[in-house]
């Protein structure tokens, strides 16, 4: 090696503190937290690790939504025991909203875990490393924020041509059911500026589409700023080709947001509006702030605005005193409005929530499990009825990826969010695809994707 080269690769090999393994489980919110914490500890000279037995410190970013969320990451801790085993100076870290949940209980359990990090305490984590280093044991920090957003923390979170951008935290809303007021505190926004830069800077990296992220996305509000003015403002400074968000509250559907949508190519008509349940005492019960029939008038006032708008949801069956007549309003609800798509789920007791401290879990786990299956089959064959209406219609399709099934297809959302597989012609390249918008005209249909051929 010559002299100058030498000197040049000592400079630029800064000593590194280790490799980060980052996993990362439940909603979009952790998958873009995940590139926060990547891009905090990489600024902190850590590096970043694709794989698990070959890491200096491993971060499970963790759900805690319902139960089976959090008995996944006792298991997956009990799993890496042996990592720890083969190096002792391995260090386990839990993330997210079950460490902010349960807090230093978690090292109450026999399991292999060195610190324990809330959601607003990601800036502490190198901090927190250095001090497991030099011999504390058992660190845990879960310190809820009302300010802080990670507003200039640039997050590694690309996947192909589209992106995550969080625009506010937090939730104000106590759904009694719901543990994420307690996992995330208070609601916060970003402003608009630094939302605004980041997607350029996205932009310039070839990212097409950008979902805004937010536990209460379309409650964003920055001084006498709302969620419709921050969409107004990527319209006009940034050339971002989609726009779409989740998770909205029915409460804050402004009619100025949904003329927007209706007027604006480049903001996805694609709304996910969770309805919880349909019955209007059950929705009191959890606080949702809505009866059935605002729900419905809301529906009603969205498709008007907005014809072609693509809707999708979450339903909770078994909340505790839900009789099956009450169930009964869950599907009628269903039935009308037709979802393009549900996440649907059996009720789960949390921690600290207010249906834990007020109401006893007393539908039984033979009740909850018929209505889900009900549920289910009923919202199957509404998506597939949907889907086979489309058959012969041509969709805009902006193409995301290979198709999961098969190597030959591609695959791509329309507009409004649907679910699109089509074959890649012949003699293009998948990198020459992914990011292009093309004509799909739809020729089968199952309950989840639409089916065709590019025009
Ligand atoms: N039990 C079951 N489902 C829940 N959700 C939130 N809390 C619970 C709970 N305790 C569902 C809601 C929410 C989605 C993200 O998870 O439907 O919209
Ligand atoms: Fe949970 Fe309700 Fe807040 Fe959504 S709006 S995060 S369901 S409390």
């Amino acid at each position: 090696m010559n002299e100058t080269l030498e000197v040049k690769s000592i400079l630029e090999s800064k000593p590194e503190l280790g490799k980060v393994y980052v996993e990362t489980y439940g909603c979009q919110m952790n998958e873009y937290d995940s590139g926060i914490i990547k891009s905090l500890m990489q600024k902190a000279d850590y590096s970043n690790s694709e794989d698990v037995e070959n890491s200096d410190i491993i971060f499970l970013n963790t759900c805690a939504v319902r139960e089976n969320a959090h008995a996944k990451i006792y298991s997956r801790l009990q799993s890496l025991g042996y990592l720890k085993k083969k190096n002792p100076n391995l260090v386990i870290g839990v993330l997210g909203c079950m460490a902010q949940n349960l807090g230093e209980d978690l090292f109450h359990e026999e399991l292999p875990l060195d610190l324990v990090v809330g959601p607003d305490n990601y800036r502490d984590l190198p901090s927190l490393i250095t001090k497991i280093r030099n011999g504390e044991k058992k660190t845990n920090l879960t310190r809820l924020s009302k300010i802080e957003t990670y507003d200039e923390i640039e997050p590694e979170v690309i996947n192909g041509i589209q992106a995550f951008v969080t625009i506010m935290r937090g939730c104000n809303n106590f759904c009694t059911f719901c543990v994420v007021p307690y996992t995330r505190g208070r609601e916060r926004s970003r402003e608009i500026h630094s939302i605004v830069e980041e997607i350029k800077k996205l932009q310039d990296k070839g990212i097409k589409q950008i979902t805004l992220l937010g536990q209460n996305v379309n409650s964003y509000k920055t001084g006498t700023h709302d969620f419709a003015r921050l969409i107004e403002s990527i319209l006009e400074k940034t050339n971002i080709e989609r726009i779409r968000f989740t998770s909205p509250h029915p409460k804050d559907f402004p009619k100025h947001l949904l003329h927007l949508m209706a007027k604006e190519k480049r903001f996805s008509p694609n709304i996910h509006l969770p309805l919880q349940a349909g019955n209007t005492r059950v929705l009191d019960k959890m606080n949702r702030t809505y009866t059935k029939e605002e729900y419905l008038d809301l529906v009603n006032e969205i498709r008007s605005i907005v014809p072609d708008v693509g809707l999708t949801t979450d339903i909770i069956v078994g909340f505790p005193t839900e009789t099956n007549d009450e169930f009964l309003d869950t599907l009628d609800v269903v039935k009308k409005v037709e979802f393009d798509m549900a996440f649907m789920f059996k009720y789960s007791e949390r921690e600290g929530t207010v249906a834990k401290r007020n109401y006893s879990d007393d539908v039984t786990e033979e009740d909850k499990s018929k209505r889900l299956t009900e549920l289910v089959e009923l919202q199957t064959s509404i998506s597939h009825k949907l889907n086979k209406e489309k058959i012969g219609q041509i969709f805009e399709v902006l193409i995301e990826d290979r198709s999961k099934k098969s190597e030959k297809d591609l695959s791509g959302r329309t507009n409004s969010g649907r679910m699109c597989v089509f074959p890649k012609p012949e003699n293009s390249s998948l990198e020459e695809m992914i990011g292009k918008t093309v004509n799909v005209k739809i020729e089968q249909a199952t309950s989840a994707t639409l089916k065709g051929q590019i025009q």
